[in-house]
């Protein structure tokens, strides 16, 4: 059983490629991002300024964040779809940052991820939290291709913005990931990188799973 994970900006068709290959293999889909997404949610609702880390941190460390059949739950409640919401977009990245949130959830993913036959997928997952994984990719694309991925997906949810909007937040929210002190967003070292540009969800996880299945998967 092995490790696998996925790193990429916004919208490189991670999240998406991550839980078909997952099921693909019979494997575990680890969605770090909806980690950082469901503390960022909890932060708005009770009214944490996203730069205060201190008391992010105090909130992490009494939030009883699960996954439940592959759906992230805060408590009892399943918060799949708001922690998509555009109020988390906005807010993500600079939680993110914090050296001590980074720990503690990082934490919580190696836990996660011990035992192997896991996908995991983010921004960090290569690199940070588990660089001994057996198979790592790195997925791209342009920045047109992924503002219009999630534009679509903002539009399915019935939210209307518009696609410029889309790729302005998108690359202020690529370039806070590449350039946080903690965690950024690079290449692991041994990673196959993967153009998602034009190819379809199937295309990708295809040459994702010939690459496992060559290493033992
Ligand atoms: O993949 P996503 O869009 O759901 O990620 C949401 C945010 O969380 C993204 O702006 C960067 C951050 N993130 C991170 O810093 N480290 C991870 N391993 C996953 C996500």
């Amino acid at each position: 059983m092995l490790r696998i994970t996925i790193d990429g900006p916004a919208g490189a068709g991670k999240s998406t490629v991550a839980r078909e290959l997952a099921q693909l293999l019979g494997y575990t889909y680890l969605d770090t991002g909806a980690m950082y997404r469901a503390l960022a949610l909890s932060a708005l609702r009770e009214g944490i300024e996203p730069d205060d880390e201190p008391s992010l941190a105090a909130l992490l460390a009494r939030l009883d964040l699960r996954f439940e059949r592959g759906r992230i739950r805060l408590g009892d409640e399943d918060v799949v779809d708001e922690i998509r919401a555009p109020a988390v977009d906005r807010i993500v990245s600079v939680v993110a940052a914090h050296p001590r949130v980074r720990e503690a959830l990082v934490a919580r993913q190696r836990a996660l991820a011990q035992d192997g036959g896991v996908v995991v997928d983010g921004r960090d997952a290569g690199t940070v939290v588990l660089p001994q994984a057996e198979c790592k990719f790195f997925l791209t694309a342009s920045l047109d291709a992924r503002a219009d991925r999630r534009h679509r997906e903002l539009l399915s949810q019935g939210l209307r913005v518009s696609i410029d909007a889309v790729r302005q937040e998108m690359s202020e929210r690529d370039a806070m990931d590449e350039m946080r002190a903690v965690g950024a967003l690079r290449v692991p070292e041994g990673a196959l990188v993967v153009d998602t540009t034009g190819l379809s969800v199937a295309e990708v996880v295809h040459r994702l799973a010939e690459a496992c299945r060559g290493r033992g998967a």
